[in-house]
């Protein structure tokens, strides 16, 4: 801690700790919820469970929230000391590992002001900052950046993919008071730039000067055809001609088959449609562009990363495919300690926990092979091919029977964020 304490204070040039605002790794039991509330907005959300999953790199570390119930909205939030992230950084990090191998789900985090009412939160609630991955079939795979300006959500103009694999994955969202941004997975930088050219917050600098007018005369062809040239005398010749290399067949009978004409062939002298040649045109003025002039509806706004207050965090989100597990959630005012505690969670067990899985995956590719010779052996049919979705069978069994109590909601809403 004393190495991040002083980079810290070394980047923000004063003598400070890292501010943690918040930070949740769900390791001390069901304590967690007594800091968590559900939402009560609706009746039916979906309830998270404290798991490591069916595969870790720790057996307690790796505890998180997960997701437990197919198709449903979960809305759940916890809260914090309000703070502004007036002159300051603002990170807001948390790891997802979607270990059903996510078809249909959101998996992103949003960060709310003080005026939240925690046990009303729902899909209409406003928040400050959206931020996470979302996945619905192949067509949606992508990290959300949303902010809240002026009381509208603003989607980022860029395109950043997110993880959809099985194992745990980092995500980070650096805000800074000089307008610019960074988006982290697994601690490795996949987008940055500003705040102001990466979302429609304000209309643009620059329009189109509305008095401004291409000029009757001005001339955009780069060739003309050349008027001193004209149509050689002998260029038209017919497409056409009787073939005259053809001869009437010995035994043709005028009376029976009528008169003889020879079969008719391309003209080999045949030019086609005469063209004049190119030339530059002397008059060439190049391609008009508009002129632009300052919009008069644009204002700077040097405050686009600035909120007055930041006071809750909250999983509000809809699952087709439930089994996500959240953990790790850390808000703070310094990048490098983020960084740090990433490493010190995703980093430390990342390795064993993919170890853990590619074992399970060969023990369960060698039971198949035992039991598909145990088949043969007694003679019967050759079983079918059967791969991977065997580790899945059992966990959907249990979603299955969980929900078979309360399936009269078959419906599947969609969800739309913005
Ligand atoms: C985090 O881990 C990476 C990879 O090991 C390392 O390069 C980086 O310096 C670490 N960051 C901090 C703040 O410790």
């Amino acid at each position: 801690m004393k190495t991040v304490a002083w980079l810290c204070a070394l980047l923000a040039l004063a003598y400070a700790d890292p501010a943690v605002y918040f930070k949740e790794e769900f390791s001390d039991g069901d304590a967690w919820t007594s800091r968590w509330v559900e939402s009560k907005h609706k009746s039916d959300y979906g309830k998270f469970k404290l798991s490591a999953g069916k595969f870790y790199g720790d057996a307690e570390k790796d505890k998180g929230l997960q997701t437990s119930q197919d198709a449903r909205f979960y809305a759940l939030s916890a809260n914090f000391e309000p703070f502004s992230n007036k002159d300051k950084t603002l990170v807001i990090q948390f790891t997802v590992k979607h270990e059903q191998n996510i078809d249909c789900g959101g998996a992103y985090v949003k960060v709310f002001p003080a005026s939240l009412d925690q046990t009303e939160m729902n899909g209409d609630s406003q928040y400050n900052i959206m931020f996470g991955p979302d996945i619905c079939g192949p067509p949606t795979k992508k990290v959300h950046v949303i902010f809240n300006y002026k009381g509208k959500n603003v989607q980022i103009n860029k395109d950043i993919r997110c993880k959809d694999d099985q194992y745990t994955h980092l995500y980070t969202l650096i805000v800074r008071p000089d307008n610019t941004y960074e988006v982290k997975i697994d601690n490795s930088k996949v987008e940055s730039g500003s705040l102001e050219e990466d979302w429609d917050f304000l209309p643009p600098k620059k329009i189109k000067d509305p008095e401004a007018k291409k000029p009757d005369d001005w001339d955009e062809r780069p060739k003309i055809d050349d008027p001193e040239d004209t149509k050689p005398e002998d260029w038209e010749k017919p497409e056409h001609i009787p073939d005259p290399d053809a001869v009437k067949p010995e035994d043709w009978d005028e009376e029976m088959d009528g008169e003889w004409e020879p079969p008719v062939i391309q003209n080999p002298e045949y030019k086609g449609e005469w063209k004049p040649k190119q030339i530059d045109n002397p008059d060439y003025k190049g391609k008009w562009v508009h002129p632009e002039i300052d919009n008069p509806e644009y204002t700077e706004d040097p405050s686009l990363y600035l909120y007055d207050s930041f006071a809750a965090i909250g999983l509000e989100l809809w699952q087709v495919k439930s089994g996500t597990i959240f953990d790790n959630f850390l808000i703070t005012d310094c990048e490098k300690h983020a960084e740090e505690y990433g490493n010190e969670t995703w980093g430390a067990t990342k390795d064993a926990e993919k170890k853990m899985k590619e074992q399970q995956e060969e023990e369960e590719r060698k039971k198949q092979e035992e039991e598909d010779k145990k088949r043969k052996d007694e003679g019967g049919d050759e079983p079918e091919e059967d791969e991977d979705e065997d580790d899945e069978d059992e966990a959907d069994k249990v979603d299955k029977d969980e929900e078979e109590e309360d399936d009269d909601d078959n419906e599947i809403p969609s969800k739309d964020e913005l």
